[in-house]
C-alpha cells in the first residue's frame, strides 16, 4: 500500500507506539495535543505521534509526486504551443510545477524519509499521485482546461493547506498557492481566447471542458462518507476542509466562470439550489475514479514509464553533482589542513 508503509529511519522518534506507554510518552503526547488544540504549528524537531508523521509523509509525498507527474501532460504541448508567448508561459508553468515537487519533497524529508525512498515508492507503483494526471492532453485547448480547472481545483484544495498544523508543509504551500493562482489564470486566458475565437476554436474549448470536468470533480477525492483519512487528518489540523466541501466550493466558483466563457458544463443535473446557496451536481462515477487511482486509467502506465525513464536518464547528472560536491569537500579540507 501507499507510503503509509514506507520505512522511516530507526530511532526513538520513529519507534512504533503500539506497545506500553510510559509517563514520558504520555507527557509528550499531551504536549502535542495541546499544541494542536491551540492551533500552533508542529515543527520538524518537535515530538509527534508516529501516525501523524506517517500521515504527513503519505500526503506530502503524494502531493510532491502529483506535481512532478503533472509536468508530463503539459510537457506534451511545449513544442506545439501556438505562439512564442504561449510557449514561454507554458514552459514557466511546467518549471514551477517541478519547483513545487522539490519544496514538497524537502518538506517530507524533514519528517525523516529520504527523497530516494519517496521516488523509489513512486517508481515501484507503491505510492499514489493525483488521479487527474492519468488523462491525456489531446488538443491545445487541454492546456487551457488543465490550467483553468486542474490548477483551479488544486488552489481550492491547497489554500487551506497553508494553515496545515505541520509548519514546513504549511510554509511550502504559501508560495505554491501564489504560483498556482498564476497557472489558473493563464489557463482561463487560453480558454477565453479560444471561446472568443472561430467556431472551431470554441468547439475545441468545449470539447476540452467536456473531457476534463468530471475527472476534475473527482480529483478532490472520495466522498466524505468514503474518505478513510479525513476524520483523523482534520482532527490533527492537517486537512482543514473536507473533500466534499472543497468539491462544492470548486463547483460554485467555476460555474459562473464557464458562463462567462460561454461554455456548457457537461452535467445535465447541475442546478442552483437557492435554499442551500450552492449548485447541485449530478452523480459522480466513482468506478472510474477508483479504476484510475488503482492504476488502470488511460495514461497510468505511460506516465509512470516516462517518470522512470527520466529518472534513469538523469543518473549522470546526479552522479556528476555528487562527484563535484566530493571534490569541493576535499578541496576545502586541503585548504583547512
Ligand atoms: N488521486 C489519487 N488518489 C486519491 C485521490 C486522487 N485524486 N483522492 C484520494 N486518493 C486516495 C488517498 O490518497 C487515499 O489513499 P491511501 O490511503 O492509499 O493514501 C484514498 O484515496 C482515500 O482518500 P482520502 O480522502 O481518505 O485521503 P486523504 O484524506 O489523503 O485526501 C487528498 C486525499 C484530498 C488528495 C489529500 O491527500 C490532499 O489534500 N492532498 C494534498 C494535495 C494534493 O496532493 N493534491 C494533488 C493534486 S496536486 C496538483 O494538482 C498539482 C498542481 O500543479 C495542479
Amino acid at each position: 500500500m501507499y507510503t503509509q508503509s514506507m520505512d522511516l529511519p530507526q530511532g526513538p522518534a520513529a519507534e512504533p507506539r503500539g506497545g506500553p506507554r510510559d509517563a514520558t510518552d504520555l507527557e509528550a503526547d499531551a504536549r502535542f495535543e495541546a499544541r494542536i488544540a491551540a492551533d500552533r504549528k508542529v515543527e520538524a524537531q518537535d515530538w509527534m505521534p508516529d501516525a501523524y508523521r506517517r500521515t504527513l509523509v503519505r500526503q506530502i509525498s503524494q502531493h510532491a509526486h502529483s506535481e512532478v507527474v503533472g509536468m508530463l501532460p503539459e510537457g506534451n504541448w511545449v513544442t506545439r504551443a501556438p505562439s512564442l508567448k504561449r510557449k514561454a508561459i507554458l514552459l514557466a508553468k511546467i518549471q514551477d510545477e517541478g519547483g513545487h515537487g522539490l519544496y514538497l519533497y524537502s518538506a517530507a524529508e524533514t519528517l525523516g524519509t529520504s527523497r530516494d525512498q519517496m521516488v523509489g515508492a513512486l517508481h515501484s507503483g507503491k505510492a499514489k499521485y493525483s488521479s487527474i494526471f492519468n488523462y491525456p492532453t489531446l488538443t491545445w485547448a487541454d492546456m487551457g482546461a488543465v490550467g483553468w480547472l486542474v490548477d483551479g481545483a488544486a488552489i481550492m484544495n491547497q489554500i487551506p493547506l497553508c494553515r496545515c498544523s505541520y509548519g514546513p508543509y504549511a510554509r511550502a504551500m504559501i508560495r505554491i498557492c501564489k504560483e498556482e493562482s498564476f497557472h489558473q489564470r493563464q489557463g482561463f486566458d487560453i480558454m477565453l481566447s479560444l471561446a472568443r475565437g472561430t467556431p472551431a476554436q470554441k468547439a475545441m474549448a468545449q470539447d476540452a471542458l467536456n473531457r476534463w470536468w468530471w475527472p476534475v470533480v473527482m480529483m478532490f477525492g472520495p466522498s466524505d462518507a468514503e474518505s478513510i483519512h479525513s476524520a483523523q487528518t482534520m482532527k490533527w489540523g492537517i486537512k482543514r476542509i473536507s473533500n466534499d466541501d472543497l468539491r462544492q466550493k470548486f463547483i460554485d466558483a467555476t460555474v459562473p466562470q464557464a458562463e462567462l466563457l460561454g461554455l456548457t458544463i457537461p452535467d445535465p443535473d447541475l442546478k442552483w439550489n437557492a435554499e442551500r446557496g450552492h449548485y447541485e451536481h449530478g452523480t459522480i462515477d466513482w468506478t472510474e475514479f477508483w479504476n484510475v487511482v488503482n492504476g488502470n486509467g488511460p495514461c497510468n502506465r505511460e506516465r509512470l514509464a516516462a517518470r522512470v525513464r527520466a529518472h534513469e536518464k538523469g543518473t549522470w547528472v546526479r552522479e556528476a553533482a555528487m562527484a563535484h560536491a566530493a571534490k569541493e569537500r576535499a578541496r576545502a579540507e586541503r585548504v583547512a589542513a
